[in-house]
């Protein structure tokens, strides 16, 4: 028998399990959607599971989103919640590593670097390192012979990946790292994203291969940063548009400029937010593509009627004219909504936290607590896909956004009618607010930073790819989400076939 000790009732809901200590760790790891709505059903809207030790408190829907995002830093900690597996793979005195003022002050400086002005010029080198990508790589090589009309098929995750760090280097990380590529830095890059796992996140260290490689790699990485700051800083070639050029020139309030590893450190944690998070995002939307060869001819059509030149041949965009896509951007858009590569966000519980009685109360004159020393938890994969919210939520239907009367909108409105709220959820806008169902870029003072740049990096690329192939699905039906690593990727096969446009 066992000692059953009565649970405070100030405390949430907590999840059933067999398995102390690994708690719900199996059912939240394979499949996070599944595991919260059912939590959902039985518990509400906040509830609380074990996974190997921790006690996660989920706040579902756009109300727990505000109270998790919108939440004071002092109370809800991300680098407390994170720093045990980014430092290791982005060095120190950056980020989580440092206390969240000096790193607001860093996101600060990233900003300036992730400017219009250097957009400008981005979109045309995306689009020129789409070309070469398209005829050098093996995948197209049925592309590369001009004549052919056959059909030929890629492994879509590995040629998003490649496009994607190829585009970001040639961009935002300059024209040393660009040109290291095709040497050592490409496999330090491999060692490095091999230390940032779920294994890792919820072991930072164990005595195996992997964490070694990882380390190892973190070392040369940021000498190699280094040693390009101390050629730059020598040398008279100026670099006005990228994001060391920009992290070279900023200082903190206190007057004290960025130190090389510091920069360093900042470009490593550019490289890794940006790398998996567009490359899965460019792999569901061409997926979807795909499998949607009508929109993916309207995609297409958007492209002649804008940049058309004579038949197979189009103008460059500009950045201006990119962002005034309609279709293209709300390909993306539902992309990011169905699949956004960050699916639950968290926060370490510093001091005891009220829940509002409007997110969850067990009666109407008490109120939740989340203790210090839990984990808060927001998903926004789950208000993204709500029913309850979404009409055809599991359909992929960009159309939902350029239309201000569409299936999304109408759905929303039923929603605020069935429960008397008002929320801002800018439809056709990047809505900002903490308690929008829509967050693929979190929200309050976390949110990302590199969301401009990403649909930038995203648009050139699809609608570079769009322009010269026609896509189908090899498989019947789209991959499903592999909720194994730390971004949402699609699994295994994930294969396009692909033929080269033609125009006789
Ligand atoms: C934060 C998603 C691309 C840099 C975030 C967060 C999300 C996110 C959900 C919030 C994390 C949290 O609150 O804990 C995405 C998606 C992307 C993307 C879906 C692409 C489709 C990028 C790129 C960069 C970047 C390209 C850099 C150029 C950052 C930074 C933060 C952030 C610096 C701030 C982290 C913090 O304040 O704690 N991103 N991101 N992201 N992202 Fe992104």
């Amino acid at each position: 028998w066992q000692l059953v000790v009565p649970r405070d009732k100030s405390l949430p809901p907590l999840v059933f399990h067999w398995l102390p200590f690994i708690g719900s760790a199996p059912s939240y790891g394979n499949d996070p959607l599944t595991f919260f709505f059912k939590c959902r059903e039985k518990y509400g809207d906040v509830f609380t599971y074990v996974m190997f030790g921790r006690k996660v408190t989920v706040a579902l829907g756009p109300k727990g989103n505000n109270f998790v995002l919108g939440g004071k830093s002092k109370a809800f900690s991300a680098e407390d919640a994170y720093t045990h597996f980014t430092t290791p793979v982005f060095g120190k005195d950056v980020v989580y590593d440092v206390p969240n003022e000096v790193f607001m002050e860093q996101k600060r400086f990233v900003k300036v670097g992730l400017s219009t002005e250097n957009f400008r010029v981005y979109v045309d080198e995306i689009e020129r390192e789409v070309d070469d990508f398209m005829n050098r790589d093996g995948a197209f090589r049925i592309y590369q012979m001009n004549d052919i009309n056959e059909w030929a098929s890629f492994d879509v995750l590995k040629v998003m990946s490649e496009i994607t760090i190829l585009t970001a280097s040639r961009t935002l990380q300059g024209r040393e790292v660009r040109e290291s590529l095709d040497k050592s830095f490409s496999e330090l890059y491999m060692d490095l994203d091999g230390g940032f796992t779920p294994l890792n996140f919820l072991f930072p260290n164990l005595p195996l291969e992997s964490y070694r490689k990882r380390d190892a790699a973190h070392i040369k990485m940021s000498e190699f940063y280094q040693s390009i700051l101390k050629k730059r800083k020598a040398g008279s070639v100026s670099h006005d548009h990228d994001m060391m050029a920009a992290l070279m020139d900023q200082q903190y309030r206190n007057g004290r400029p960025l130190a090389d590893h510091e920069i360093a450190h900042i470009m490593i944690a550019l490289l890794m937010a940006g790398q998996h998070t567009s490359s899965s995002t460019g792999s569901w939307a061409l997926l979807h593509l795909a499998d949607n060869p009508a929109i993916a001819e309207a995609v297409y059509e958007e492209q002649v009627k804008h940049f058309g030149l004579s038949e197979g041949q189009f103008r460059p965009m500009t950045y201006e004219e990119l962002r005034a896509l309609p279709i293209l951007d709300s390909v993306i858009r539902e992309t990011l909504r169905v699949h956004p590569p960050i699916h639950s966000i968290m926060r370490y519980v510093r001091e005891p936290v009220v829940i509002p009685p409007t997110l969850s109360a067990p009666s109407k004159d008490s109120t939740f607590v989340v203790p210090k020393g839990h984990y808060v938890l927001a998903c926004p994969l789950v208000s993204q896909m709500d029913p309850k919210i979404w009409r055809d939520c599991e359909t992929w239907e960009p159309a939902r956004w350029s239309d201000p009367e569409g299936a999304a909108a109408k759905a929303y409105t039923e929603y605020e009618d069935a429960t008397g709220e008002q929320i801002d959820f800018g439809f056709g806008l990047v809505s900002k607010g903490t308690e929008s169902p829509y967050q693929p870029f979190g929200a309050g003072r976390h949110r990302c930073i590199g969301e401009q740049f990403a649909y930038l990096q995203l648009g050139t690329i699809i609608a570079t790819l769009i322009r010269k192939l026609e896509l189908r699905l090899d498989a019947d039906e789209l991959p499903k989400h592999n909720f194994h690593t730390m971004i949402m990727l699609p699994k295994d096969p994930r294969t396009i076939s692909y033929r080269r446009r033609h125009f006789d």
